[in-house]
């Protein structure tokens, strides 16, 4: 290491856990690696899409335009009022924002755990003390997180479905959560994969919205609207919660050719929702498959499926490297699978076919 040593920094952020990134498969007999590790969008970019952020990438040399435009456009396709939807730079950069501006130090941050892996890392890092709350039948259990919620809970961050395990919530289930919990906390209903689930749970959380002022029902561009890359987050929230989520913002993180991708996305609605029940379709097949192996796959309202293998999960992931695809491992709990192309879902359900054979050792 060079130089004199660097002063320390804020005890939190020693601690936090680091963000693991789903990484890439080897390629394998001629064919490309099959990532299936980061719940991405496996079919090829309309043209459309990428013809509007290839155009946008010509004005670079200006900062951004505010995102303004995007977000009256979500209010136009939603029916929301404009006041009451904020877009960013990724749904991740909203939920830290919403956590800088509610959950700072002193106060705790609920949420079932396991979850999406950036809750206690975001909470951490704000200075809040996560709280997280265990799973029961790989599902967040609704009426311990009530418990959990104590004078100091500012924030309860609910992913539903939830990552990893792809478990969905009952629309009125949620409801009845929302409106007990107390007025000083803000539940972060995080909907990052609700167009692979029930679509009533879409409407119903927009209409719960309207009903209460400390709900925001935060969504994505990077699953079903294929545009992880670009970075592309919104939410719906009351006027007051958008106006401290601007205040806390740093400015231009949406960019032009991000903008113009999650437009073109909504002008081609209804091809990526079909894209999306492809998926649905490849997912129920994958699940019966696997089932068929004799291996445990909770119910699925995602684009991936859970594994809870414990002792086996490294196993498992070790089966599909060697069968060149890429899957999100959490050793001694389980395996997470974006459900991919078939190609990529027979991979995996012939990987899970030699692990089941023990042709992997665990
Ligand atoms: C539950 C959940 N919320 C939020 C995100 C972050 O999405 P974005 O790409 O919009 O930051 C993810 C990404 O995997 C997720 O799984």
């Amino acid at each position: 290491m060079r130089g004199t040593s660097p002063p320390p920094p804020r005890s939190a952020i020693a601690h936090l856990p680091s963000y693991v990134p789903g990484t890439p498969a080897a390629p394998r007999e001629g064919r490309p690696g099959y990532k299936l590790s980061s719940n991405e969008s496996p079919f090829a970019l309309p043209e459309q899409m990428v013809e509007a952020m290839a155009a946008a990438c010509g004005e670079a040399n200006r900062y951004p335009p505010s995102g303004r435009e995007l977000a009256l456009r979500l209010a136009t396709r939603y029916g929301l009022p404009a006041e009451e939807v904020a877009v960013a730079g990724g749904s991740l950069e909203l939920l830290r924002d919403l956590l800088l501006a509610y959950g700072g130090p002193g106060a705790e941050v609920v949420y079932g755990w396991r979850s999406y892996e950036a809750y206690p890392i975001l909470a951490g890092s704000c200075g809040a003390r996560p709280v997280p709350v265990p799973l029961v039948d790989q599902r967040i259990d609704l009426a311990a997180l009530a418990r959990a919620v104590s004078a100091d809970t500012r924030v309860v961050l609910l992913a539903d479905p939830n990552n990893p395990t792809g478990t969905a919530l009952a629309p009125d289930e949620v409801a009845a959560f929302a409106r007990q919990l107390p007025a000083t906390c803000l539940l972060v209903l995080d909907q990052a994969y609700c167009e692979f689930g029930e679509p009533e749970a879409d409407g119903l959380a927009l209409e719960l919205r309207s009903e209460l002022g400390n709900l925001v029902v935060m969504r994505t561009f990077s699953k079903a609207f294929a545009l992880a890359g670009m970075r592309v987050g919104w939410c719906t929230a009351h006027p007051d919660v958008v106006a401290s989520l601007e205040a806390v913002a740093i400015p231009f993180t949406l960019t032009a050719p991000a903008q113009a991708g999650a437009i073109a996305a909504l002008e081609l609605e209804g091809e990526l929702r079909r894209r999306a029940q492809v998926l649905v379709a490849e997912r129920q097949r994958l699940t019966t498959g696997l089932h068929q192996l004799g291996l445990e796959v909770p119910p699925s309202h995602a684009n991936f499926v859970w594994l809870p293998l414990g002792e086996g999960s490294s196993g498992f992931a070790a089966a599909c490297s060697q069968a060149g695809v890429s899957v999100r491992c959490f050793a001694g709990e389980g395996v997470r699978v974006t459900v991919g192309l078939r190609e990529e879902n027979q991979a995996v359900l012939e990987a899970a076919a030699a692990y089941v054979r023990g042709a992997i050792p665990g």
